[in-house]
């Protein structure tokens, strides 16, 4: 990479002064403060600015110093945080909030990194923006819009190419570390998108982008073959006891901390009469849950589950998305 460090300057300014002309409108861009920063980053990893925006709004109403979200609990937590997905990210947000109402914000790198939740990237994209610090921060969207600049054959999978291109952007950061940050995240996220043609003749490095002058843009980034996720098949039963509804609160592991409705894979058993029964599909990253939902009548309300209404579901039960198509059944 290091012959690549000349290039990969001459690319700056031009990225900053798109940039400035072009960038979007986001709540997070208004006023900031290390915690807000920490709150937008967290929000936005692995999920999209238009799902975010309004979100953000209201967690930072809700929750809005680190020591108003470190006295709250994790159920109320996850309610605020419910359909985002990923909720390990909220847990974690509560568990840094804690230690930065203690200790006060990190004002370093390591510190930083060190918070639950936060991984090199967010750690990056966290000190450069909240701090001024020069640290890359190097996602998808980074990765993409360099390995078409640079036209670099390399299999962007796996950490070296990640670890390259970290190496090349610290040794070209201007001193506004925070807006070149997102000068970088905007350029993939507006321009040089991914999934079908770049807009190329937008573009402030058009000029100098070696995937674009070879007309190559849509063979980058080089990726290898994606695993197959795991299908699973649930059955899913919404019980009914006069106008309550049983749900039990997830354990270890996927969707961990949230409220589900009952369920079984496999062969499903026989637990009254059924009113409502309908199919629905979610896709998590590595697992994709095939549901056959069945919405059923019961006499007793059985002690092992929790018994809420409508309402209360609405208020303050986190239920994840993936029972969307079930939660339509409550009244
Ligand atoms: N994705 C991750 N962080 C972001 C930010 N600060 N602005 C826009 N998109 C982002």
């Amino acid at each position: 990479m290091k012959q690549e460090i000349g290039f990969l300057k001459t690319a700056v300014k031009p990225l900053l002064e798109w940039y400035r002309e072009n960038k979007r409108d986001l709540p997070w861009r208004h006023e900031r403060t290390p915690y807000t920063v920490l709150v937008s980053e967290l929000m936005l990893q692995q999920t999209r600015v238009e799902a975010v925006r309004e979100r953000y709004v209201e967690f930072l109403r809700r929750f809005p110093t680190a020591e108003a979200l470190a006295a709250a609990s994790e159920d109320e937590v996850l309610k605020a945080w419910e359909g985002l997905g990923y909720y390990s990210r909220a847990r974690n947000l509560r568990k840094a909030a804690k230690i930065i109402a203690a200790e006060g914000f990190p004002r370093t790198w390591v510190g930083v990194r060190a918070l639950p939740g936060v991984g090199d990237y967010t750690a990056g994209a966290i000190c450069s923006v909240a701090l001024g610090l020069k640290t890359p921060a190097v996602d998808g969207n980074v990765l993409r819009i360099l390995s078409r600049l640079f036209a670099d054959e390399s299999n962007v999978d796996g950490t070296a190419v990640r670890k390259a291109y970290s190496a090349a952007l610290a040794a070209v950061y201007p001193p506004e570390a925070g807006e070149f940050t997102e000068a970088l995240m905007e350029l993939g996220a507006i321009v040089c998108v991914p999934g079908g043609a770049p807009l190329c003749n937008a573009c402030p490095w058009r000029k100098l982008c070696r995937a674009h002058l070879a007309g190559r843009e849509e063979d980058f980034p080089v990726r290898g073959e994606k695993k197959a996720r795991k299908i699973v098949e649930l059955n899913v039963f919404v019980l009914k006891c006069g106008n309550k509804y049983a749900l039990q609160k997830r354990g270890k592991g996927l969707l961990a901390g949230l409220w589900e409705f009952p369920n079984f894979e496999g062969d499903a058993p026989e637990i009254g009469k059924t009113l409502l029964k309908k199919t629905a599909k979610h896709v998590f990253t590595h697992i994709e849950w095939r549901m056959t939902g069945y919405l059923i009548e019961v006499e007793k309300e059985a002690p092992c589950y929790v018994w809420a209404t409508a309402e209360e579901i609405g208020k303050t039960y986190a239920v994840p998305s993936a029972f969307k198509a079930f939660t339509e059944w409550l009244r």
